[in-house]
């Protein structure tokens, strides 16, 4: 059992006042609060530890070096991956995807295909088809089930021969559904297509081993699991990341350089160019210990149990429509009111303290599958509580009372 008032007491945040009302931080999805060991290692770096990495023979740098590094070998450990030069650090969710994407760029050509589905963030739809202009590759989309989960016989359809890569999110930002990413991977694979799981909105709500998954390229970003924005992950399988070309050019990711010809790095290095996020990789690491201190799954049951009482407590709302309701859901309700905008719900509670998102969720193919402009989004997290949930639900009752 979690001790959620010990957990709370973690994270500095949640004592405010907004709008002279105690904070209710239900915006989980677009970032989590952090805990103070992140904010404590964050002014640490620059309080104690400033220096560049893999740069320098003095000892700061080696200090730095070795922190970061660490951040790595934790990365690994959490996630499960065989080697810790498969674990990249780029700049969040967005830049893994890009990095992948721009290489396919070269590895792709007419005749070959791509398939994402119609969950997907912005950040999963427009890189690819930034790659297929360039590679006259084609996009294929896996469609929804009006309950939000995938079409997985259309995505049987849709695979063939030509299916050179498969890149779904494991949980959907928007609607909270689970995609059933084992069956993907497996199917895909069957065709001998690579497969690249955004793990955004799931890396601290399911346990991760990436061994056991099978998935080629795997990534997340730091900020939606309690450590700093600027940090991302990409999991690439050695085989895979070794005939990927590099992303950018710069220091630190070659081997040589003269004007004639450059060699790279041997990875990770061959994707990490220029000075990183030295502050926030290291900070990192005291979230993913934050979060493995707890258990993934201890996370998981107790977000579940939220996800269980919110969607009771919501639908006692007259006229309120949930959007979302696959059998394996994450703790998150898109919801609408009818005769209500969701900005407004919004703007609302949030004079009551409460925080959630409005709008479209960087998903705007989902919204027109469903008709609407948009959605209000609660998205929950471990430090929230049914009392939070209550005051929530108050505070949309009275949203509801004033705009009708
Ligand atoms: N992708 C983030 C969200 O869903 C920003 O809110």
């Amino acid at each position: 059992m979690l001790d959620i008032k010990k957990i709370r007491a973690q994270f500095p945040i949640l004592n405010r006042k907004v709008n002279g009302m105690s904070l209710v931080y239900f915006d989980n999805g677009a970032t989590t609060q952090k805990p103070q060991s992140v904010i404590d290692a964050e002014a640490n770096y620059y309080t104690d530890e400033n220096s560049n990495v893999h740069r320098g023979v003095h000892f700061l740098s080696g200090l730095a070096t070795d922190k970061f590094e660490e951040t790595r070998n934790t990365v690994q450990a959490f996630i499960g991956a065989r080697h810790n030069h498969e674990i990249i650090f780029t700049k969040g969710t967005t830049d893994s995807i890009n990095l992948v994407a721009n290489g396919y760029r070269t590895l792709l050509g007419e005749g070959d295909e791509i398939i994402i589905s119609a969950l997907e963030h912005h950040s999963n739809i427009v890189p690819w088809q930034m790659c297929c202009k360039i590679s006259g590759a084609t996009l294929k989309v896996i469609p929804l089930l009006d309950n939000g989960s995938l079409d997985m016989n259309e995505f049987d359809n849709l695979l063939s021969k030509n299916t050179k890569l498969v890149s779904v999110s494991h949980i959907s930002n928007t609607l909270g559904t689970v995609n059933d990413i084992e069956a993907i991977i497996e199917k895909a694979h069957n065709f001998s297509a690579k497969v690249m799981i955004d793990g955004a909105q799931a890396a601290s709500h399911v346990a991760l081993d990436m061994q056991k998954l099978d998935a080629d390229f795997y990534c997340f970003s730091a900020h939606k699991l309690f450590g700093p924005t600027g940090v991302g992950v990409l999991y690439g399988k050695e085989e895979i990341l070794n005939v990927l070309p590099p992303y950018q050019g710069g220091g630190e990711m070659i081997k040589e350089v003269s004007f004639e010809k450059t060699t790279y790095a041997c990875l990770p290095h061959k994707f990490e160019a220029g000075t990183p996020n030295i502050s926030g990789v290291i900070a990192f690491k005291q979230a993913i210990d934050f979060i493995t201190d707890l258990g993934v799954s201890e996370i998981a049951k107790y977000e579940e149990e939220l996800l269980r009482y919110v969607t009771a407590e919501v639908l006692k709302i007259e006229g309120l429509k949930i959007y979302g309701t696959a059998a394996h859901k994450s703790a998150i309700i898109s919801f609408n009111i009818e005769g209500l905008h969701p900005y407004d719900i919004g703007l609302i509670v949030d004079k009551m303290g409460v925080a959630i998102r409005t709008g479209h969720h960087c998903t705007q193919p989902i919204m027109d599958r469903f008709n609407i402009p948009g959605t209000a989004r609660i998205s929950l997290s471990v430090y929230n509580t049914k009392q939070e949930i209550d005051v929530c639900v108050k505070a949309i009752k009275k949203a509801k009372l004033m705009l009708s």
